[in-house]
Formats: structure tokens, C-alpha cells, sequence
């Protein structure tokens, strides 16, 4: 099979990775990749977003299968476009159409969704600049600290969490006066929820799911999670805390319900699910639904399974996956992200990275880098995941880690301290 994967980023690298290993698969495209999915594939110059160039290069190298990494596209419409045309209509799209996708495209659509579906989450208002009152009405019956979020897609910066009241209602105004654009047009305040945070992911066919390895994000740019967020800094799969009987619950209270509310709602749902969780005082709510893989959890999550993924994305396309089993690799994976100094806030890039051929027993995944000429160059905030494998966190961090050190840009920054709250 020839496949199209769609996207830049070490989330793309190590499903790339991982399809690269597939007997089934003949050519495997990324686009527009970086300069490590040039190793397991063939890089194209095409923005995702540009559905009609994705179209034209699926028709002319005989694509039978696009497999989407990032969320913009299938809140875009990638998948209604490909179905709404008669050249393309035949060519499976791995990911949710623009109905599905409204769990990340909007939190509004999103909270109502759990509400309708009991799927347990912080309780919640909806504000717009019409009741922006009830907004602050809301905000004085919750206790410090507030929540709000912006509806819509924000580049991963819509979400503020604030102490003090006052400060929580000028930003309310903020975000509905264009502090995020048309994405804060609608604002859902929250209940602040207090506990461990735990991502889950899910491959689902529209009917029947697969449970894939839980993992941990570090998402704050300095030690001791403080500091700003980013994209993600690190990450850890197994997780202790997600133990049977927490993962039983969140299978009875949220992952089921969630595919169930998909059918009952007429959304055809083929593709990834990954929920945010709050593991709070043993007890899961859902934080956020987005409907792609994570990054860096894919870099952790990926190495532990031990199916075909190709085999996996087939069944999902055609329905089914029912007949498939998900098998789980017992070894802890750890990643670490290697930074641009300065990320999350302003950073140059196109610096040169060095070490990557003294690197040992650990995956490389490019996450922002580029070739030119014969060096590949920093082209991004978080630049290189390295994930390791050992028969506890601790085992695998220090793979992790000895590489981290053998890799080197100028600028280098990482955190020292992924999987520190982990037992
Ligand atoms: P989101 O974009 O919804 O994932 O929010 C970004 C981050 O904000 C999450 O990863 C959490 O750490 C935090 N967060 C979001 N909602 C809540 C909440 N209701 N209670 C506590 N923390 C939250
Ligand atoms: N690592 C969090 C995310 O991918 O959204």
C-alpha cells in the first residue's frame, strides 16, 4: 500500500516509524515532514492545510491511504473534502471528519457533548459577549483558581488558569474583546480540578475501540513543572497511578460513552481519540478530547505497540477492528525533548544539530529540524524526542538521557527531571 501521512512533527515521526515496519506497506509519503521521516520515507513539499495540492498528489502517485497527524486539517474538513469528491472519494482518510473533530475544534462542543453523555468533566459555562454578566456570575460562585478557555483551536494557548478573581474577569473580557482571535469568540469557563493529569489514547473504527498504552506529558518548560506551557517537554508510558481498576473506570466512564455518544450523535468516527484526564483522588474526569495522537506521547506510546500499525489503520478504515487485539509491550518508554533555548517564547532557528550518529539504544524522533545541504538544522521550538526503553522509568530515562547529552545545537535545552512524580 502506498501511504500519505500528513504532517511535520515527531508525533508524524514515530507513526512514520512505526508504518515503515509494516509488510503491507510499498511507499510511504510525509508531508511535509522534517529530516528524520526522511529516513523512513519520502518527503513532499505539500501543506497539509492545502487540500487541493493533497489531491493532486494523491491522484498522480496512487495513494491508497491518508493518514492525518495533526488536528487543523480534520477541523478544516480534510475528510469531508475527500468524501464530497468523486476522484477521491474512494481513498480512505484516517482521522474524523468536521463533525467528529468539533471535540477539539470546540470546547463548547466538546463540554456539551459530555454533559449530553454523563462523561465526567469540570462543571462549566458557556459565556459570549451577549452574557458576559452570567460569565462573572459564574466566576464568583467557583473558588480560586479559574479556568477559562478559549472555544476554539488557539495553537495550543487558549487555556488560562488564574488566582485571583478580578484578574480572572478582566481576561474573560480579553478573550471575548479578541485576545485569541475569532478562537475566544466563545469562552468556556471552568471549575478548577485538582489532581494528576494522564492522557489516553483510543483507535476506534466507529464502533468497536482500542485501549492504546496510557502515557504522561510534561507540559511546563521548567523543572518541577513550573514555567510556562509548551508543547510538551517530555513524556513516560506505562504510568503507575493508571493501574486496572483506574483504567476499568475510565473505560466504563469515559472511553465507552465517548464512542457510544459518537454513534448516538450520527458522527462517523474512524481515528485516534486522546483524552486529557485528571486523575482526581482516584477518580477520572475528562479534561479535553483532542483527535489526534499526542506529541511527545506518540514517541512513547508508539514504540510499545506490538501490532501492525498499518494492519491496525486498515481496520479502522474498513470497520473493522473489532477483530483485532491490541498487544501491549510490558517495557517502559520514556522521551525527552530536546528544545531551542528561548522556546516557548521567541527562538532562532537553523542552527546545527551534531551527535546524531553517536547516539546508542534509544529512537531518535525529529520533532523541528530540516536538511540543508548536508547538515540537518534546528526549524523549530522543540527540536529532537529521544525515547528509550527499559524494564522500569528509571532504566529508560537514563537511556534517554545519556543521549541527550550526546546530541547538540547551540542553544540546547532539556528537563532533567521527566517522570520525577512518578513512582
Ligand atoms: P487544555 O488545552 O484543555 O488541555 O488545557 C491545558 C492545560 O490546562 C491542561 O493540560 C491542564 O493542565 C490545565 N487545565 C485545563 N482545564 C483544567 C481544569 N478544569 N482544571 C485544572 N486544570 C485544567
Ligand atoms: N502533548 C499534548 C498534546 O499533544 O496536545
Amino acid at each position: 500500500m502506498n501511504v500519505l501521512l500528513l504532517g511535520s512533527g515527531g508525533r508524524e515521526h514515530a507513526l512514520g516509524w512505526k508504518l515503515a515496519q509494516s509488510d503491507n506497506l510499498t511507499k510511504l509519503y510525509i508531508a511535509p515532514g522534517n529530516a528524520g521521516t526522511e529516513q523512513i520515507g519520502t518527503n513532499v513539499d505539500i501543506n497539509p492545510n492545502d487540500f487541493a495540492s493533497v489531491k493532486n498528489f494523491v491522484r498522480e502517485n496512487q495513494i491508497e491511504m491518508v493518514v492525518v497527524g495533526p488536528e487543523e486539517p480534520l477541523v478544516k474538513g480534510i475528510k469531508d473534502f475527500f468524501l464530497n469528491d468523486p476522484f477521491i472519494a474512494h481513498i480512505p482518510v484516517v482521522g474524523p471528519g468536521k463533525d467528529g473533530a468539533q471535540l477539539e475544534g470546540s470546547k463548547e462542543f466538546a463540554k456539551e457533548f459530555m454533559a449530553k453523555h454523563n462523561i465526567p468533566t469540570a462543571r462549566y459555562l458557556s459565556v459570549n459577549s451577549d452574557n458576559i454578566e452570567d460569565g462573572y456570575d459564574f466566576l464568583e460562585k467557583l473558588e480560586a483558581p479559574y479556568v477559562l478557555k478559549a472555544d476554539g483551536l488557539a495553537a495550543g494557548k487558549g487555556v488560562l488558569i488564574l488566582n485571583d478573581i478580578d484578574e480572572a474577569k478582566t481576561e474573560l473580557r480579553a478573550m471575548l474583546g479578541g485576545k485569541f482571535g475569532d478562537a475566544g469568540n466563545t469562552v468556556v469557563i471552568e471549575e478548577f480540578l485538582s489532581g494528576i493529569e494522564l492522557s489516553v489514547f483510543v483507535l476506534t473504527d466507529g464502533h468497536s475501540y482500542l485501549i492504546l498504552p496510557e502515557a504522561k506529558d510534561y507540559k511546563r518548560i521548567g523543572e518541577n513543572d513550573t514555567g510556562l506551557n509548551t508543547g510538551g517537554m517530555g513524556a513516560v508510558s506505562p504510568v503507575p497511578f493508571a493501574d486496572e481498576k483506574f483504567m476499568e473506570k475510565v473505560n466504563d466512564r469515559i472511553v465507552r460513552p465517548t464512542v457510544e455518544g459518537l454513534k448516538e450523535d450520527k458522527i462517523t468516527y474512524k481515528g485516534f481519540i486522546f483524552i486529557g484526564l485528571m486523575n482526581v483522588n482516584g477518580e477520572p474526569y475528562v479534561i479535553e478530547y483532542n483527535i489526534r495522537m499526542g506529541d511527545p506521547e506518540t514517541e512513547v506510546v508508539i514504540p510499545r505497540i506490538k501490532n501492525d500499525l498499518l494492519d491496525l489503520f486498515n481496520a479502522v478504515v474498513s470497520g473493522n477492528l473489532k477483530n483485532r487485539h491490541i498487544e501491549i509491550d510490558d517495557d517502559t518508554v520514556t522521551t525527552v525533548m530536546l528544545v531551542s533555548g528561548g522556546y516557548p517564547g521567541s527562538y532562532v532557528k537553523g542552527k546545527k544539530i551534531t551527535g546524531l550518529d553517536k547516539v546508542s539504544d534509544c529512537i531518535v524522533f525529529h520533532a523541528g529540524t530540516k536538511r540543508s545541504g548536508d547538515e540537518v538544522v534546528t526549524a523549530g521550538g522543540r527540536v529532537i524526542a529521544i525515547s528509550a526503553k527499559g524494564k522500569n522509568k528509571d532504566e529508560a530515562l537514563k537511556v534517554s538521557y545519556r543521549n541527550a547529552e550526546i546530541i547538540d545545537f547551540e542553544g540546547k535545552y532539556y528537563r532533567k527531571d521527566i517522570g520525577f512524580d512518578l513512582k
